[in-house]
């Protein structure tokens, strides 16, 4: 059996919480025998701040690039709020994604049966809803140049951000947007704001031209990345896949994360390219939300999304697809039995801790044996 190289990077606040879950998950997997895995780990964010006045360290940042793949949990709090903007903790996330080339960020948003309830939406909005948002991680605003904050003449300031894409960018997005499309309900929703950005112009010419090329049977739709969030939550389940820019597609998923019932559902797979020699891609998992200042260190976080994340590492890097369905669905189990952390339980009815809801999963997993 191969030995997969995983690299943990915790992070701060609710991340090495939720990472705690996985990694009794991983040793679980690792002991039945089922995949084999080396881990390591790391530091980043603000712990590696603390650690070494940087986001990440270089010898953290070899380890993700020898690394079959990362788990990332999240970065970020209050406590680095005044450090140099460059050492900020979420520099370290951004760098991470550059210098691995993770262009394509997939971002499932699946509404499990027994949360269609959790939503803030009707059930009958959400109930048996799967969108797939296919984010473009490494280009666009996040990282154009010049990005800076100038003072003027008169004392006064000026803050840019570059908003920039090149065609081969928005080709290989489209790409794996499309190609995801054809392995699901073969319908790609683009959005962007070709009405006002020259980069939604080119977007939008770039994916028209790209889909009667190579895609003509897939659906294709445009849509103004505005009426778009409106639409996630006026009527979610008319889309199958959305592709967006990094910066729409950073907000359009929070808001699909609230279809499924909470920002703690929330799994992503951030990938780069196929190299041709092997086969193999570089890859991150990590779930869609943040540190969680407010609640962390009380054992209040859900651990879900980043055990997701986990599954997609089976699936999308260690070919392991089986692996992944059962670990997903024992979190379907879970859910049904009505095991519920804080943020998905009704108002006022029990819920369990971190640490439980990991170990109820633990269970489901070694009950579907
Ligand atoms: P956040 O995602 O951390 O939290 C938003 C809300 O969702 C909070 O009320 C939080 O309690 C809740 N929440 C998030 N994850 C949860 C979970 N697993 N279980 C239960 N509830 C959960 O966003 P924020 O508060 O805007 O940002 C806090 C910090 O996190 C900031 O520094 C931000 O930059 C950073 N951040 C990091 C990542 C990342 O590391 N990938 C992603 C988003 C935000
Ligand atoms: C996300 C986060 C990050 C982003 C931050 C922490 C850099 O919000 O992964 O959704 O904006 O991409
Ligand atoms: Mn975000």
């Amino acid at each position: 059996m191969a030995t997969h190289k995983l690299l943990l990077l915790p992070g701060d606040g609710i991340g090495p919480e939720v990472m705690g879950q996985v990694e009794q998950i991983v040793a679980w997997f690792g002991k039945q025998g089922l995949a084999s895995f080396e881990i390591e780990k790391g530091l980043v964010g603000g712990a590696a701040y603390d650690a070494h006045k940087q986001a990440i360290s270089e010898g953290d940042m070899k380890l993700a690039q020898e690394a079959d793949a990362v788990l990332f949990g999240a970065v970020g709090g209050p406590k680095w709020a005044d450090v140099p903007y460059q050492h900020r903790p979420e520099a370290g996330l951004l760098r991470l994604r550059k210098d691995l080339g993770l262009f394509a960020n997939l971002r499932p948003a699946i509404c499990y049966p027994a949360l269609a309830s959790a939503s803030s939406l009707k059930p009958e909005v959400v109930e048996g809803l799967d969108i797939l948002i296919v984010r473009e991680l490494t280009g666009g605003v996040y990282f154009g140049e010049p990005k800076e904050i100038v003072t003027l003449e008169d004392g006064s300031k000026r803050g840019v951000d570059t908003q920039l894409y090149t065609t081969p960018e928005i080709e290989r997005i489209a790409q794996v947007a499309f190609e995801l499309a054809r392995t699901r309900r073969n319908k790609v929703s683009s959005a962007e704001k070709h009405n006002v950005m020259k980069t939604g112009v080119l977007w939008k010419q770039t994916v028209t031209a790209l889909h009667a090329k190579d895609y003509a049977d897939v659906e294709l739709e445009h849509v103004l990345a505005d009426n778009c969030a409106m639409q996630l939550v006026r009527w979610p389940k008319q889309y199958d896949v959305i592709v967006c820019d990094n910066l729409f597609g950073d907000i359009l998923s929070d808001v699909a994360a609230m279809l499924t019932g909470s920002l703690g559902m929330l799994p992503s797979a951030s990938l780069g390219a196929e190299d041709p020699a092997t086969g193999k891609r570089k890859a991150l998992y990590e779930p869609v939300h943040g540190s969680a200042p407010d609640i962390a260190g009380k054992g209040l976080a859900n651990p879900i999304a980043m055990i997701g994340s986990f599954a997609m590492a089976l699936r999308y890097s260690f070919g392991a697809g089986e692996a992944a369905d059962r670990l997903e669905g024992a979190i379907a189990d879970v859910l049904g039995s009505g095991t519920r952390t804080k943020d998905i339980a009704a108002p006022g009815a029990n819920a369990v801790s971190t640490g439980e809801m990991g170990q109820a999963i633990i269970k489901a997993l070694e009950a579907r044996g």
